[in-house]
């Protein structure tokens, strides 16, 4: 290490080797500071903390009567991160760059000995040091902490000053600290980083999930579902238990989101348990939580989603599918806000608001004895109803543009709209699956469609037929009865290439019978004319009609 030329020649001297008795005994304590400093700064997660161990660990081992670590901050200033042995105003002491010794050693890059400091006028004196020492003549020697090559800090101490003293040992040691300590400032800046970024990751997150959950992306504005608007936003403000009650997929699970971001506790967790997904075995252990050594396998204590979801909100879904011996134990929580880990006797106390949903026929429940009276009247306090799709028609056209616009948006289509026709079928499916089925239907459809329209066709093959969708169409014998006549025209005209008599022939009547049909139906016959091969005439105007849908094929 190159230790920098004298500011003033006179007090910033290198001193060169001297003879040297106890090297041996001095290198093994040396040796032995460097894994103590080392073991310092990886003890704790608290740079402060190990700088200050650092500082002292140089005080016991080797007189450092005072010390300071100085860090470089964003603005230019150092600032003193850590400091031994000095007096109480030292930690607002700060330097620029180049000022001082300290800020010199940081500009320059390189160490600083000043071996007599009550000689050395360029010496600020900033950091006090305790009043024992101030008639002490003492020795200041100062090292970069260097990354990647720059300058980060300083490390700087104070010794007894001695005439005997060799600075450039004490330096190069000092160095081998500084670069210690230059590692563990690396390793806290890139948790910092990494900390602050799943800061900003969680706090975007958490916005996130409120705006999906704000009561403006529920959509429907039909009567049932304003009425249901309404219970969320009396019962949101509250600690209430809420029972959320309707088929699958009606939009429970967005209620209840609903009720909890429109809550006090929206920034405190939203914690969900589907019950019916987890075994009997498990559910006990994931709601609770349990003690190191409940069971084998349990090598720890695992906190339960109730204890995760302290301050916030707990939502049971599926509550109708819980076993008994567990509806026992949250009946007490649900009374007493008290429970015990399983293997545990601590009682642990809970802050959280619960709520529940079911699609079950909870009244059957009851009946059977499946389901507890007295646990289902503590989660009845309030419900809320979600109706089925089909009891509100009104909200399929709104739900049917959010759902189209949103897959066209996530599979980058450009769809504008649903036909009339495909729209008759979706208003008259009955929609057993809910919003979940239109939802997964739309999808579909977006996928499938090739242009710019959803047409009938596009739907999925359970609204395409009356008989599965249990509706009768609303077509009428007569027009049905016309369009199968049709069909059957055109099929027989492609089949011809457009050549009507032979059309007739095929469909077993006549050529006038036919003529009137095509006329009455509009059918455009131009569009089945093909040339054949080698046989096409002079005559012949297929190849140049517009609507052929077949390339014209040169004669031979
Ligand atoms: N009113 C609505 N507006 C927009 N999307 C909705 C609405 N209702 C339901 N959805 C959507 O339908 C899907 C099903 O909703 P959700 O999961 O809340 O139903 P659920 O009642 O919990 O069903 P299950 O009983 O099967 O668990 C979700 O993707 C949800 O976003
Ligand atoms: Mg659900």
């Amino acid at each position: 290490m190159e230790t920098m030329t004298a500011t003033t020649a006179r007090a910033l001297r290198p001193v060169g080797p001297m003879p040297d008795v106890d090297a041996p005994t001095r290198e093994a304590r040396r040796l032995s500071t460097l894994l103590e400093v080392s073991q310092a700064l990886s003890g704790t997660l608290n740079l402060k903390v190990s700088l200050h161990r650092v500082l002292e660990i140089l005080a016991r081992h080797h007189g450092a009567v005072r010390g300071i670590v100085s860090i470089l901050e964003e603005n230019g200033d150092l600032r003193v991160e850590a400091a031994d042995g000095i007096g109480d105003g030292s930690r607002l002491v700060r330097y620029r760059v180049g000022e001082g010794i300290t800020g010199k050693v940081v500009q320059s890059g390189k160490p600083i000995v000043v071996p007599r400091v009550s000689r050395e006028p360029a010496f600020l004196h900033r950091a006090a040091r305790r009043p024992e020492l101030s008639h002490q003549e003492l020795s200041f020697v100062c090292v970069p902490i260097s990354l990647n090559r720059r300058a980060i800090g300083a490390l700087a101490i104070d010794l007894k000053y001695k005439a005997e003293r060799n600075f450039e040992r004490s330096t190069k040691f000092l160095g081998i600290v500084a670069s210690l300590i230059a590692q563990a400032v690396k390793i806290h800046r890139l948790i910092d980083e990494d900390k602050k970024n799943l800061v900003d990751e969680n706090t975007h997150l958490r916005q996130e999930l409120r705006e999906r959950y704000d009561f403006s992306n529920i959509i429907g504005t039909s009567g049932p579902t304003r009425q249901m608007y309404e219970q969320v936003a009396q019962v949101a403000q509250t600690n209430t238990t809420v029972l959320i009650r309707g088929e699958s997929g009606t939009g429970k699970e967005l209620i209840a989101h609903a009720i909890h971001y429109n809550s006090l506790r929206a920034k405190k967790p939203f914690v969900k348990v589907s019950c019916a997904a987890l075994p009997d075995t498990l559910i006990e252990s994931e709601l609770f939580g349990y003690e190191k050594g409940a069971f084998t396998g349990a090598n720890a204590r695992k906190k339960g989603r109730f204890e995760m979801a302290e301050g916030g909100t707990l939502f049971l879904d599926e509550i109708g599918d819980i076993n008994l011996s567990t509806q026992v134990k949250l009946l007490r929580v649900l009374q007493e806000r008290e429970f015990e880990r399983l293997g545990g006797t601590e009682t642990v106390k809970v802050n959280v608001r619960m709520l529940a949903a079911t699609n079950k026929d909870m009244e059957k429940a009851l009946a059977d004895g499946t389901f507890r009276e007295d646990l289902y009247y503590r989660l009845n306090v309030f419900t809320i109803f979600v109706p089925p799709l089909r009891e509100r028609k009104a909200d399929l056209l709104l739900l049917a543009d959010h759902f189209l616009e949103r897959f066209s948006r996530e599979h980058g289509k450009v769809i504008k709209r649903i036909s009339t026709p495909a729209i008759d079928m979706l208003m008259s499916y009955h929609w057993p699956g809910n919003v979940r089925e239109m939802e997964n239907a739309l999808e579909r459809s977006v996928l499938v469609c090739d242009g710019a329209v959803i047409h009938g066709h596009h739907l999925p093959p359970s609204l395409q037929t009356a008989d599965s969708s249990g509706t009768v169409t609303r077509v009428s014998l007569k027009d049905a009865v016309a369009g199968y006549e049709r069909d059957l025209i055109m099929d027989a005209l492609k089949t011809t290439r457009g050549n009507r008599a032979k059309a007739a022939r095929l469909l077993d009547t006549t050529e006038r019978i036919l003529n009137y049909k095509v006329r009455g139906y509009g059918i455009d016959v131009r569009r089945y004319k093909t040339p054949e091969m080698g046989r096409r005439g002079p005559t012949d105007t297929a190849a140049s009609d517009p609507l052929h849908d077949l390339p014209a094929v040169a004669s031979s």
